[in-house]
């Protein structure tokens, strides 16, 4: 990671930002929402920036109330937390330039949210994100860190027309637990991620495993 500074994404960031996520992501992004993300406080947000000045890594981040989440999502954490003020933190996007990959950016990244959440926001009792389940290499990534499958949700995704299956992952963080039928599966989570996989193969949903 040597030559590289991190910071908040800015206004003037709106075209850059929007390259490179053209370049990491399937999803097309709206105007508005590259302009709500380069310039509204209420989104955690960071990019890599080379020596060059470029932008080759970022992660943006909702915090929200736990009533805010998509109703898809709900159910996340243990019901008994009753507090009206409990957050949620949502990755919408977190990626890195292929030139950059396997280098710990991404990690960095993400501990570093992490580690602001546990120091500045402790009412948010967890980090949450979905991702399409043809992408093992996110998955592996986010396994790495400890995250568990939280739900599979089929054709969660519309890419050029197509619908595709995502998966929610979540990590507990601040004292937050999972429902309990979460802390029973994890130790089998392997188990239920490949009997899903084996099942959307056989359906012809994933044609290519692996793109790593
Ligand atoms: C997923 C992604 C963000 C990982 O970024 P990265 O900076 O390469 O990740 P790191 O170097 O921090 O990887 C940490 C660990 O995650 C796992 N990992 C990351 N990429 C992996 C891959 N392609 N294959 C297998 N494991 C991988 C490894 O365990 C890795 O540790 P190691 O390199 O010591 O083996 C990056 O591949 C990317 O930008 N992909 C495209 C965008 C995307 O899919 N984003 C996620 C959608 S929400």
């Amino acid at each position: 990671m040597e030559g590289l500074s991190f910071r908040s994404l800015r206004s003037d960031d709106f075209n850059e930002v929007q390259h490179v996520c053209r370049l990491l992501f399937p999803l097309n992004y709206s105007d508005e929402w590259y302009r709500d993300i380069t310039s509204s406080s209420k989104y955690y947000t960071r990019a890599g920036i080379d020596n060059l000045s470029r932008i080759i890594a970022l992660i943006i981040v909702e915090i929200k109330s736990k009533n805010d989440c998509q109703r898809e999502d709900y159910g996340l954490l243990y019901d008994d937390l009753s507090d009206q003020n409990v957050e949620l933190a949502y990755v919408l996007s977190l990626g890195v330039i292929p030139d950059y990959r396997r280098c710990g950016i991404a990690s960095f990244l993400l501990t570093s949210l992490i580690r602001f959440l546990k120091q500045e926001r402790l009412d948010c009792k967890a980090v949450y994100l979905h991702v399409l389940t043809s992408n093992i290499p996110a998955i592996n990534f986010y396994e790495y860190h400890k995250f568990q499958l939280f739900k599979y949700l089929p054709q969660y995704y519309l890419i050029s027309n197509q619908s595709a299956d995502g998966y929610c992952y979540v990590c507990y963080i601040n004292g937050g637990k999972g429902p309990i039928f979460i802390r029973i599966t994890y130790p089998f989570r392997h188990l239920l991620i490949n009997a899903i996989t084996v099942h959307l193969q056989m359906s012809g949903v994933i044609v290519k495993l692996t793109n790593y």
